[in-house]
């Protein structure tokens, strides 16, 4: 595969969207040592100093209706999932839709970014932010007690490329089993065993208001369904969600 790296960059999500128009192959991978500019959901800003990270883009052509795209997401969480807990020897598990927690703290997130045109996906960014060598002492302040690294896990620092490497190779069978059976549905059991959102209580906080009640699965979109206190199943698309 193409490998595009770079000491320094604003995001390499922004690098590889530019790399996309340009034409670049499938699986052709940006990885910088440091961003600038890096760029979590929401419009947050994502730390990414350099040394301690692994801060990279996938650049994926699959031959899907653009309602297909967001997941991706889920498909590389299972593969992150998996991956951190081969290379620490602790468990691993995805917080909906795609954090991926040790505990109660977070190590990695994903930013995925469609660009479609008609009802074709032109290409899709699915970038990964992955704390790799950080002490906790070198978080800021106020990640402190919400962010963790690989090696606070594992106790000893991690080689950047054999984490690079590992989260390739299980994401990889993946990638081909969603694109073959075009979507998520059939990798869901499997995000399922990964996941530590299921059986949770959990408030949603989305656009249109609050929602409370009780994680019971995810549906075939990969929708979460919560349970509310009145029994009814809501289906929830996008939101942010909090553990009660
Ligand atoms: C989140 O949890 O908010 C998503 C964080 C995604 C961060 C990664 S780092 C590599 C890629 N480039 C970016 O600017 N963001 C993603």
């Amino acid at each position: 595969r193409e490998i595009v790296y770079r000491d320094q960059v604003a995001s390499t999500n922004e690098l590889a969207t530019e790399l996309a128009y340009q034409g670049a192959s499938e699986g052709t991978l940006v990885v910088a040592d440091q961003q600038t500019g890096g760029r979590g959901r929401r419009g947050r800003a994502w730390f990414s100093p350099p040394g301690k990270g692994v801060w990279m883009s996938l650049i994926l052509r699959p031959k899907l209706s653009p309602a297909y795209a967001s997941q991706l997401t889920l498909v590389a969480a299972i593969a992150l999932s998996r991956a951190f807990s081969s290379l620490t020897g602790q468990q691993a598990g995805i917080k909906w839709p795609n954090d991926i927690f040790f505990g109660s703290k977070k190590c990695c997130g994903i930013l995925t970014e469609m660009h479609a045109d008609h009802d074709r996906i032109h290409h899709i960014v699915l970038g990964i932010g992955i704390n790799v060598n950080m002490e906790s002492s070198e978080f800021p302040e106020e990640l402190r007690d919400i962010a963790v690294s690989l090696r606070i896990v594992k106790g000893e620092s991690l080689v950047r490329s054999k984490v690079i490497q590992s989260v390739l190779t299980y994401l990889e069978p993946l990638y081909q089993q969603y694109v073959r059976e075009g979507g998520f549905s059939s990798l869901r059991e499997e995000w399922k065993l990964e996941s530590i959102t299921i059986g949770r209580n959990v408030r949603a906080v989305t656009p249109r208001g609050e929602i409370e009640g009780t994680a019971v699965d995810i549906d075939e979109a990969g929708a979460l369904c919560v349970m509310t206190e009145s029994g009814e199943i809501v289906r929830i698309h996008s939101a942010e969600i909090l553990f009660n």
